[in-house]
């Protein structure tokens, strides 16, 4: 997989008009399509599940990266999968039997990711950066599109890197919440692959030209 890639978060997308978002997306320089599932218990707020994924499946026509905000994360991968999904992310703090998952997901065909919410030290991933695809990062604390980036993640990149040379890992590292056209070129330096944006790509009076402009 080549580094520096954006990813649009279809959680700001325009729901009543997603088919029209999602054509935009294939039109963009966009590389992955990031689908945010939020199941009110692991975290406070509920988004969408498998209807909105089918109409993804359907129209997208690109890598479609699926964020699990749910607990018990196992008992739906599959299906997610089912539906089109090249890359399933479990949250560290929601996987009992994290590798389990993680291998579950590989064995299904996908990429498997794993998901630091902010406070969740990187060193957590210790045994477990040999055999995921890639590592996400949260900086914000899950649940809503919108919010403020949190500074700590710049440090959180930097021992994810040291971690993933230490272990011969090929994981990617990918960053999720309040990125914007202020803080993207920095964090591409800092390390990150992939940059999710949700709220500044669809918010602006311009989304494909912000997409083109997060990858300078
Ligand atoms: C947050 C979600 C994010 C969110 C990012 O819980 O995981 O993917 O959509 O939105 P912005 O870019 O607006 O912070
Ligand atoms: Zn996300």
């Amino acid at each position: 997989m080549k580094t520096k890639l954006i990813a649009p978060s279809l959680l700001s997308a325009d729901f009543g008009n997603l088919q029209r978002d999602i054509e935009m997306l294939n039109n963009s320089q966009a590389d992955w399509f990031h689908v945010d599932v939020m199941d009110g218990r692991f975290v406070p707020n509920i988004s969408f599940g498998f209807p909105v994924m089918k109409t993804v499946q359907q129209h997208a026509k690109k890598f479609v990266d699926v964020h699990l905000m749910i607990v018990e994360p196992e008992k739906y991968v599959e299906e997610f999968i089912e539906l089109g999904a090249d890359l399933v992310s479990v949250h560290y703090e929601a996987c009992v039997h994290l590798h389990r998952t993680i291998n579950l997901i590989q064995s299904k065909g996908a990429k498997a990711g794993v998901v630091l919410n902010p406070s969740t030290p990187v060193l957590m991933l210790e045994d477990i950066i040999a055999d995921v695809d890639l590592v996400l990062l949260m900086s914000v604390n899950p649940g809503f599109g919108g919010q403020k980036f949190i500074e700590n993640t710049y440090k959180k990149i930097s021992e994810t890197k040291d971690l993933i040379l230490s272990n011969n890992s090929t994981a990617l590292i990918q960053i999720d919440g309040g990125v914007n056209l202020d803080n993207a070129s920095k964090l591409f330096e800092a390390g990150a692959d992939v940059l999710v944006a949700g709220n500044a790509v669809f918010s602006s009076p311009d989304p494909e030209r912000t997409i083109e402009l997060l990858k300078l």
